[in-house]
């Protein structure tokens, strides 16, 4: 308490300063953004209430309704402006009550034509696991915004786990909107929204802007009278382990830009993405993903740690997760962005990005036994546009595993690709949501599949799934994580087994009519979860131990469970989902080399492999 009086007292001449307003606001600076703002430098968003937890609030509508008026602080004593934010933060009519909204087998109205409320008798397994889903829901202003990371009570050193990471709240907002209950992933979603209007700095460099954290905490602050004051507390990366750059949630906003999607598509509330400031958050999004860089690829260069693997683990380049991400990102951003002539250029320049990428992955990230025997028989060094070995890949980097692995069915994209090097370490998460999102080609997609049904016991093993494979050992894992004590061989990030990978295994097995591999694997995790106490990770080749560091109660495991077993139920409901190929994108190329005729555009040449 005493760090937050004295940070407050330091930083309070700084708020106007601090705050950059970056959803059109710069230019005229708007009172009543400013109430965002909280005097704190790390403290985003703020709510007052008094002891006996009667809200004020300052920007919360909802709080601002059922709480307001019976603060000492009453509506009367708010300014004018005040009133006017309801614009921006409407509660929507009819909005159900948070608790008493739980129909099993239910959903919202959505796209979906089937009828909400399928009657489906629930398990005492799954009875825990929305009970559990249910107390790790975290609430601003009384109104629930989103989920912690792990809830366990036995847990002395929760470090950052008892915040609401933006990644793991994914499958909790799933859960939740499969449900029928939208209300906490639209907070969330708008919470956050707003959260990007902060100019962060670490150690007194401004990261950039339109940034949003990696996670955030509702802290609770003493004010005079005995009042308190509910602030929401941002991370952008300033205290994370190891000063991480959260590209999949915080730089990008990935994974946010897909949830407002899904958010979308399951409730029907088309309204929400005709806001301004949700438009212009998309817009935001996409100027970041879409700016200029140094870089001679169309996938994103991150730098290591920046996506579900928040740790040195060698994906530094251009790691395939973030590229399967980046790719969902802006079919997502184009199919919400508002047409108008305003945004008609930026639309354009979305489906060239679409076309580079899916193109770039699709031939270069790509491996089966054929491949891999090219690879084998590359020449290096040559120097045209009409190399073969583009990248100069020496052979030799080809490794031993790989030769021995690789099925005569099957294939997989690799983990990254950068001059002289290919990472063909498995990356379960960026494979899986490659096939979701349709950045892969069908055929790839069956036969990523394949290779998951083929080498089920080291992708699956005992527990789904393995988040890379396989482990780094010895020399390897001492250089490339730098001796990190908890990534050792077939533990956490390196080779650890985690859970809450099920519910996007689910989704690709459902979208590819797989659902026999998807069951195969739910049964597994039902096997062991409940009884284990819903682990972060498992450890071992099998992923037979709970994992060495493992939290329990992890709340996306727990949510990821729950949202595969309605995805099951309700595989209607995936559709909404997952992308389908998009046949005009292979079509397009904005390479000028064929029209010119001068020289062979090598994309035109090479087309014949990526072709569905
Ligand atoms: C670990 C994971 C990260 C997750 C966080 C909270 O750091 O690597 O992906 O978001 O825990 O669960």
């Amino acid at each position: 308490m005493n760090a937050i009086k004295i940070s407050k007292m330091k930083f309070g001449c700084r708020l106007f300063m601090q705050s950059r307003s970056v959803l059109g606001f710069i230019k005229s600076p708007n009172p009543i953004r400013n109430l965002h703002i909280s005097s704190h430098p790390f403290l985003g968003l703020r709510c007052a209430n008094n002891q006996t937890h009667n809200h004020f609030c300052v920007s919360y509508p909802k709080c601002r309704q059922s709480c307001c008026s019976s603060s000492s602080k009453s509506s009367s004593n708010k300014p004018d402006h005040i009133a006017d934010h309801s614009t921006i933060f409407e509660t929507r009519p009819n909005e159900k009550n948070f608790e008493s909204n739980y129909v099993h087998g239910g959903g919202g109205g959505g796209d979906s034509d089937e009828p909400a409320g399928k009657t489906v008798v629930e398990t005492e397994m799954e009875k825990e696991a929305w009970r559990l889903l249910k107390e790790a829901v975290v609430t601003y202003c009384g109104n629930p915004v989103g989920t912690l990371a792990a809830n366990d009570p036995g847990d002395k050193m929760p470090l950052n786990y008892d915040q609401v990471f933006i990644r793991d709240f994914v499958p909790s907002a799933l859960a939740f909107l499969l449900k029928g209950e939208g209300e906490i992933v639209r907070n969330f979603l708008l919470n956050t929204l707003q959260l990007q209007s902060w100019e962060k700095t670490v150690d007194c460099y401004s990261p950039g802007q339109g940034l949003m954290p990696a996670s955030f905490k509702i802290r609770t602050v003493p004010l005079d009278d005995s009042k308190v004051e509910e602030v929401l507390d941002p991370d952008f990366g300033e205290s994370a382990i190891g000063r991480v750059a959260p590209v999949d949630s915080g730089k990008t906003r990935l994974w946010w830009i897909i949830l407002l999607r899904a958010y979308i598509k399951i409730t029907g509330d088309y309204a929400m993405q005709e806001r301004v400031d949700v438009q212009t958050g998309i817009k935001l999004i996409l100027n970041l993903c879409l700016s200029d860089g140094f870089d001679m690829f169309p996938s994103l260069l991150v730098t290591d740690g920046s996506c579900m693997i928040d740790r040195r683990m060698g994906i530094h380049g251009h790691p395939l997760e973030i590229q399967s991400l980046f790719y969902s990102a802006l079919r997502c951003a184009r199919e919400m962005l508002a047409l108008d002539e305003g945004s008609k250029n930026l639309v354009k320049t979305v489906n060239n990005r679409l076309s580079a990428l899916s193109f770039h992955i699709r031939e270069y990230y790509w491996i089966d036994m054929k491949k891999i025997n090219e690879i084998y028989r590359y020449k290096t060094e040559e120097y045209s546009t009409e190399a073969i070995n583009k990248f100069n890949i020496y052979p030799e980097q080809i490794p031993y595993w790989l030769m021995d692995w690789i099925p005569e069915e099957g294939g997989y994209m690799i983990g990254n690709l950068q001059p002289a090097h290919m990472d063909f370490r498995f990356f379960t998460l960026g494979n899986i949501w490659s096939i979701v999102s349709s950045l892969s080609t069908p055929k790839q997609n069956n036969s990523i599949l394949n290779l998951l049904e083929s080498k089920w016991d080291d992708l699956v093993g005992d527990m789904p799934l393995k988040i890379i494979y396989p482990a780094l050992e010895e020399e390897e894992w001492r250089i490339i994580t730098g001796s990190d004590p908890k990534n050792t061989p077939w533990s956490y990030h390196n080779g650890g087994s985690w859970p809450t990978l099920l519910w996007q295994f689910t989704l690709a097995c459902i979208k590819m009519g797989r659902i026999d591999l998807a069951r195969k694997a739910v049964d597994l995790a039902e096997n062991r979860l409940y009884g284990d106490h819903w682990p972060e990770y498992y450890d071992t080749r099998s992923g037979k131990f709970i994992g060495k560091q493992s939290r329990l109660y992890q709340t996306w495991t727990i949510a990821g469970y729950l949202t595969s077993k309605m995805l099951l139920e309700n595989p209607e409901k995936a559709s909404l989902l997952f992308w389908e190929e998009d046949y005009d994108l292979l079509e397009m190329c904005v390479c000028a080399l064929s029209k010119t005729g001068r020289k062979l555009c090598a994309r035109g040449a090479a087309k014949s492999q990526i072709l569905v």
